[in-house]
């Protein structure tokens, strides 16, 4: 991608999407978060004037902890002779019958999109995968200057991701684990806290992610001293680099017992 290109975006894509188009240097629009009129009504508008066009979206939305419309937006990219990017960080491990993530789950494997991830996050290592046709990828392989000019993953790095893909793949009971640890969570909340504003996600659906309203983003405008007391209970804010939200996220992992979960969400005010 370069000056005579497009990238059109989510509005709530993770930082590293937005800043990596930056430095692309294609002109950058951000469209409404999961709204596919604004895209398509984008699209018409801007995407005859330029060479190349990049759809680009995460597919769990790490804030709000909803699902992109992948099938829609794959619809639109063949329609607008686009690429389509989707980064699967939140989904590798924890959507699809295999683990292997949104495309997996919507059943989108064979379509033409470039699918990215971390191997951090569900797979516990270090560094990211991408995965598309065989020309993307030996075009990557030879004109990335990000993937030519950086260390390459240790053995050790890709032993330990290689290993947690497998488990993925062997063990479907975790992720079951996982969702009936948000559905508790989820319930606590209800039963705990009806006083908090729940938001279970922008477009309605629901996942390891549970972002919840509090009063508690009032306190951390008037001085930290809230957050000590709450990291020693294992509640993390990362004021004030994130900038100040009225959104608390819990992220539920399969190995949570209930009595931690209980625990933590009681000290939520
Ligand atoms: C959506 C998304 N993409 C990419 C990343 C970067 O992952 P990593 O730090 O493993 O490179 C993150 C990390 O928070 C993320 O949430």
């Amino acid at each position: 991608m370069g000056q005579r290109d497009l990238i059109l975006s989510d509005q709530y894509n993770h930082s590293s999407l937005k800043n990596g188009a930056i430095l692309s240097g294609a002109r950058v629009l951000d469209y409404a978060h999961c709204n596919l009129e604004d895209l398509k009504a984008k699209l018409h508008q801007h995407r005859l004037f330029y060479r190349r066009c990049a759809i680009v979206t995460d597919s769990v939305f790490s804030m709000d902890g909803d699902l992109c419309p992948l099938p829609e937006l794959l619809d639109l990219a063949e329609e607008f002779s686009c690429m389509l990017l989707i980064d699967e960080a939140h989904a590798t491990g924890v959507l699809g019958a295999t683990g292997a993530g949104c495309v997996e789950h919507f059943g989108c494997q064979g379509r033409e999109l470039i699918q990215v991830g971390t191997l951090s996050k569900a797979l516990a290592s270090l560094g990211g995968y991408v995965a598309s046709s065989a020309q993307m990828i030996d075009f990557l392989r030879n004109r990335a200057p990000s993937w030519i000019y950086t260390t390459a993953l240790t053995p050790a790095d890709t032993a330990a991701a290689f290993e947690a893909i497998g488990i993925c793949q062997r063990e479907p009971q975790r992720r079951t684990q996982l969702w009936q640890n948000v559905t508790y969570l989820k319930q606590l909340i209800s039963q705990q806290l009806p006083h908090l504003k729940l938001g279970w996600g922008r477009a309605g659906n629901h996942f390891p992610t549970l972002p919840f309203k509090t009063v508690l983003a009032a306190f951390t405008a008037h001085g930290s001293w809230v957050i000590g007391p709450l990291s020693w209970a294992g509640i993390y804010l990362n004021y004030p680099i994130v900038p100040l939200r009225s959104v608390l996220h819990s992220y539920p992992v399969a190995y949570n017992g209930r009595l931690i979960l209980y625990r933590q969400l009681c000290m939520v005010p």
